[in-house]
């Protein structure tokens, strides 16, 4: 059998730090409330001559770097990202161009803050099939640009950010061991851009309403995340005959404090043994799950042949979830 290893990470935050403070001046909202609600105090913000593929870009040459590649090993380049450069082409392919990766095939995966996990689970079944052996996976977001920076109720909560993760194909049993991917379109309204898209093309008057910004109902998003979440990850663990005490660490989206120790506590593991970065960056959809890996092997808390669980919760809805052993 064919496993997908992982052999490098890399991540990249942008330099602008933006602290709870600085939004308190901008909406009526304060410190406290943010960090007690959410668990955030800052996020960073991206150059106005940054985009997401200039993002994904630093955190892929880290994550190459570190498997010891060069840009053109690599067969295939996917990015998960609801915030590209363009809507045609392709992130992936913006970002291809810049790494000079010329043998990768090259696409993107919009399935919000699912969308690294969704892509692994590609990636995977890529490798797993023999197609390709050499696979970057890149979660990479500017929420930024589709901030209502008027609206408290989003524009706390969303930060910046780029992670990536290279996976080869191997014969020992560790790397990806499971994915598992779903979504449920009947609740595309929990989050959502309305406008830039075919149904409503970009107009003066969805400029004018704020169209182009994400809309959220957080508080329905909320209890429907803790609940699904709650559910996968005990699935994830039983299917594959792994008991939460075998855990090592759990790497969830940085959504919201309060969800990820809904979910622990589910599991019955303790906050020590849970990635958690959001009072740092903030939430960055994608890019979440790899910019928290990527910092997990940096920091030592890692270590070979650890069990490791990822787990996102995202707008469509879709939600997502890879076993790994490292
Ligand atoms: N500052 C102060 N008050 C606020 C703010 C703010 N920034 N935002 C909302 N409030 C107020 C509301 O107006 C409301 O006031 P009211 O009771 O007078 O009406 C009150 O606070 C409570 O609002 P809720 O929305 O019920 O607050 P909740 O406890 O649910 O926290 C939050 C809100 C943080 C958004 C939470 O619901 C959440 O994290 N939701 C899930 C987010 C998520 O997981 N999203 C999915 C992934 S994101 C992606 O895919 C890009």
């Amino acid at each position: 059998m064919i496993f997908s290893h992982i052999t490098g990470t890399g991540s990249y935050l942008p330099k602008k730090v933006l602290t709870n403070l600085e939004i308190a001046e901008m909406v009526d909202t304060s410190d406290e409330w943010i960090r007690d609600r959410s668990g955030i105090r800052e996020r960073r913000i991206a150059d106005e001559k940054e985009a997401a593929s200039d993002l994904a870009l630093t955190a892929s040459r880290e994550a190459l770097k570190s498997a010891g590649l060069k840009p053109a090993d690599l067969d295939l380049l996917i990015v998960g990202t609801v915030t590209p450069d363009m809507p045609l082409p392709s992130t992936a392919c913006f970002l291809q161009g810049k790494l000079g990766a010329k043998n990768a095939a090259a696409f993107d995966i919009n399935a919000a803050c699912s969308g690294f996990i969704y892509a692994l689970s590609v990636a995977d079944a890529y490798i797993r099939a023999k197609t390709f052996k050499r696979i970057l996976v890149v979660g990479a977001e500017i929420l930024s640009r589709i901030t209502d920076w008027t609206d408290r109720s989003t524009c706390v909560l969303l930060g910046d950010g780029a992670g990536a993760m290279i996976l080869e194909a191997g014969r020992s049993k560790h790397g990806i061991i499971s994915t598992k991917i779903n979504a449920d379109g009947s609740k595309w309204d929990l989050l959502y851009v309305p406008a830039g898209g075919s149904k409503n093309p970009a107009t003066e008057k969805t400029v004018d309403k704020r169209m182009h910004f994400l809309k959220m109902r957080g508080n329905e998003t909320f209890k429907i995340a803790v609940r699904t979440l709650e559910k996968m990850v005990v699935e994830m663990l039983e299917e594959n005959g792994i008991k939460p005490a075998d855990l090592s660490l759990l790497i969830p989206h940085q959504a919201n404090r309060r969800i990820i120790s809904a979910t622990a506590k589910r599991l019955g593991i303790g906050m020590d043994r849970v990635m958690l970065n959001l009072d740092r960056y903030g939430n960055t959809s994608a890019a979440s799950i790899p910019i928290a890996l990527d910092e997990a092997v940096r920091t030592g808390r890692i270590n070979k042949g650890d069990y490791v669980l990822l787990e996102a919760f995202g707008g469509g809805i879709t939600w997502a979830s890879a076993l790994i052993r490292w």
